[in-house]
């Protein structure tokens, strides 16, 4: 955690600034993980960029194709894949990128000492219409040879293992919120000056919350427990919260309290969501911040991955809300 006395001094750093002062609390204090997250931050300000474009220039709508879980790519997914595969290639610090827009992960520099595992626009259906979307990313340490060939024990990596991990909210203002595993951090984009600036030291999440953030309208296909528990928040007079946009339910409920569920359904035996390039980097922050993260069993964190695009159910949120809804 950040301490008190350095938060005061800190707010309004910008970015840049805030991941040199910090850079001592890396377990592999060389930089380039320093590197990186800038080239994150440089590649979300181009999407930013063209996120605030929607409508004026043709990026909306669907592309006509479908990413590899099956869901229909919108131009804007496949912009930003290119916007920030383009940044860490050029970076050098990646030697894997894992995107929810690739079948398998791409080679980016032999040499480079990281994974990446990345959704690149999350939320995209919400694209058109104007509501809050973002990008998730979580990082690992390469655990092959540098320069030798890419092994799956690189790519699979449990969520345990992340070295950072953050996301950037295309919101009423534009927000990258990232953790190293001291705290979480949040910094506010100021569009005139191009810069990201500390906004939201040390971020906590609410022990508990009242707000609680699913799609109800698949609740016939939920199972019974979930089921039971929605009729427990009604009973508590809890408020509904649904936006559909992972990054932005996630983000207010990290802020307020509350917790995000993506249950499995009928349809989908172990949800939508996708371990990777979704759910890890969320857990690792909700834990940092105090908050708990789940597939309904076990911690989101110690699940061993088998694929790039498996899903698991999500549970995550406030502490005692997680707990709650995990004794149903
Ligand atoms: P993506 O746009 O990256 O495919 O992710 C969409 C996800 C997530 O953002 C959101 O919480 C969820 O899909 C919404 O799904 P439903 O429409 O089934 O509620
Ligand atoms: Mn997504
Ligand atoms: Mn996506």
């Amino acid at each position: 955690m950040v301490e008190a006395s350095r938060i005061g001094q800190s707010i309004g750093f910008t970015l840049d600034r805030f991941i040199k002062n910090n850079q001592d609390q890396f377990q592999y204090a060389s930089g380039e993980l320093s590197q990186l997250l800038r080239d994150i931050a440089l590649a979300s300000k181009v999407v930013n960029r063209e996120v605030n474009k929607a409508g004026l220039i043709d990026i909306m709508g669907p592309l006509g194709s479908q990413n590899m879980t099956g869901e229909d790519q919108q131009k804007l997914d496949v912009l930003a894949n290119i916007r920030f595969t383009r940044a860490l290639k050029k970076g050098g610090e990646v030697c894997a990128l894992i995107s929810e827009e690739s079948e398998s992960y791409e080679d980016l520099n032999n040499n480079g000492k990281y994974v990446i595992a990345i959704d690149p626009l999350d939320g995209s259906s919400n694209i058109d219409v104007n509501v809050s979307i973002g990008t998730i990313f979580s990082i690992y340490r390469r655990k092959s040879k540098i320069g030798g060939p890419i092994q799956s024990e690189d790519i699979l990596q449990k969520g345990s293992e992340q070295v950072a991990a953050g996301y950037i909210l295309y919101g009423s203002s534009t927000m990258l919120v990232y953790t190293t595993g001291h705290g979480v951090n949040g910094f506010t984009f100021e569009q005139s000056l191009g810069e990201y600036f500390l906004s939201h030291p040390d971020m906590e999440m609410p022990e508990t919350g009242k707000v609680y953030s699913i799609n109800e309208g698949a609740s016939n296909s939920f199972p019974e427990p979930v089921k039971k528990y929605l009729q427990f928040c009604k009973d508590s007079t809890y408020t509904a919260r649904y936006i559909g946009s992972l990054v932005a339910d996630f983000h207010r409920n990290l802020l307020k309290g509350g917790i995000y569920i993506y249950p499995s359904t009928a349809k989908d035996t172990k949800g939508k969501l996708r371990l990777m390039y979704e759910c890890n980097a969320l857990a690792f922050i909700s834990e940092q911040a105090g908050g708990l993260a789940t597939d309904g069993e076990q911690r989101i964190l110690d699940i061993e991955p088998q694929d790039l695009h498996q899903r698991t159910p999500f549970y995550v949120g406030s502490r005692q809300m997680v707990e709650k809804a995990q004794s149903f």
